[in-house]
């Protein structure tokens, strides 16, 4: 063997022992945080009705209800535009087939706290389970005793239709140990900070992404390249500097801006189909928390 073949033989092998050591970080990270989930939730009891509010200020419904096709309540089908390709939401009914209807609150908490499911393979993080990993132990288990209660449905939808090499599920591994802190924590006795960062997941839009799809840490800082490629603006502190509290609180409820335009493309939907239908106080608190120091760049 010469040199050359010696030097990238030496390379080769120490990329694979480099991505295996990070990809076992992230194995026994992610671990950690699910098995004490699984702990601390054994001995909760699930309310449906405040699991449904859940999943408002989580955006389940609106993204697995394909409103625009007249689909049933959490049927899936959504179609998700990305630069990889177009997701279809899955449908999460009661189904048991079709559905959800047959899963274990373990098989719950893997998927939203780790993106695992039940088969062990990994989720793609068009599920937002990048931001849903930080929530509330009572909230995930009221969401899936509300999650039982919805009509089953026993259609599934579309296949993804994404371009290779994306479209082997195993490359998520990789990505995964790349992009995912499943140990990340938020504030939970920061009503805003748990909702913008954990189950309101509003930076999986407000912050910018790397090329592939990473979210940066510049957190709220905007997205050139949004949902279906549009622009999505900048909310910290600073950007949000001409807006008082009241006035985000009035357009997380009806999406009119302090200059009386309305919120149109995506945010639209956030507001009609979440935040619109949140408490006076829970809006009053995402307020609080974007004109807050915390979100200063
Ligand atoms: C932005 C859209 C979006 C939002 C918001 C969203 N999901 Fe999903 N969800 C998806 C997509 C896309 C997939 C498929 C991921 C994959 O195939 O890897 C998925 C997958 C799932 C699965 C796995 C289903 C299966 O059959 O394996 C469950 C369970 C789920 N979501 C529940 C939820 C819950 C609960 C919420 C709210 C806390 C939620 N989702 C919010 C898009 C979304
Ligand atoms: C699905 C993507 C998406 C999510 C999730 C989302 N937004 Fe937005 N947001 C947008 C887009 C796109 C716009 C620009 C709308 C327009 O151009 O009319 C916007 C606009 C805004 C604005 C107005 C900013 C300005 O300068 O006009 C605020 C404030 C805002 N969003 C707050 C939030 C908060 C708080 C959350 C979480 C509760 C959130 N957004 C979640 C996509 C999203």
């Amino acid at each position: 063997m010469n040199t050359i073949a010696r030097a990238a033989c030496v390379l080769t092998i120490t990329a694979v022992a480099v991505i295996a050591l990070c990809v076992s970080a992230l194995n026994a990270r992610t671990n950690a945080r699910r098995i004490a989930l699984q702990q601390n939730t054994q001995h909760l009891k699930g309310d449906a009705s405040r699991g449904e509010y859940v999943a408002t200020m989580a955006g389940c419904i609106a993204c697995h209800t394909d409103y625009e096709n007249d689909g049933l309540p959490l049927a899936g089908g959504v179609a998700l535009e990305t630069p990889f390709g177009t997701f279809y939401s899955p449908n999460i009914t009661s189904d048991t087939t079709a559905g959800i209807g047959s899963w274990t609150e373990t098989d719950f908490i893997n998927a939203l706290s780790a993106g695992i499911a039940p088969d062990g393979s990994h989720y793609y993080p068009a599920f937002p389970y990048t931001s849903y990993s930080v929530m509330d132990e009572q909230d995930i288990i009221d969401l899936k005793a509300w999650l039982v209660t919805v009509d089953p449905v026993a259609s599934s939808a579309p296949n993804h239709n994404i371009a290779w090499p994306v479209s082997i599920r195993t490359t998520l591994v990789f990505w995964k140990a790349l992009f995912f802190n499943a140990t990340r924590e938020v504030d939970t006795n920061h009503r805003g900070d748990y909702l913008v960062n954990g189950p309101a997941h509003c930076s999986e839009c407000h912050s910018p992404r790397n090329v592939l799809g990473g979210l940066s840490t510049r957190v709220l800082s905007g997205n050139k390249r949004g949902p279906e490629g549009h622009s999505v603006p900048a909310i910290t502190k600073a950007d949000l500097a001409d807006w008082t509290t009241e006035d985000i609180t009035l357009f997380l409820e009806v999406g009119i801006t302090p200059s009386g335009d309305f919120s149109g493309g995506h945010m639209a939907d956030v507001i009609e189909y979440s935040t619109g239908l949140l408490t006076a106080g829970d809006r009053a608190a995402i307020a609080d928390y974007l004109l807050s120091e915390e979100t200063t760049p």
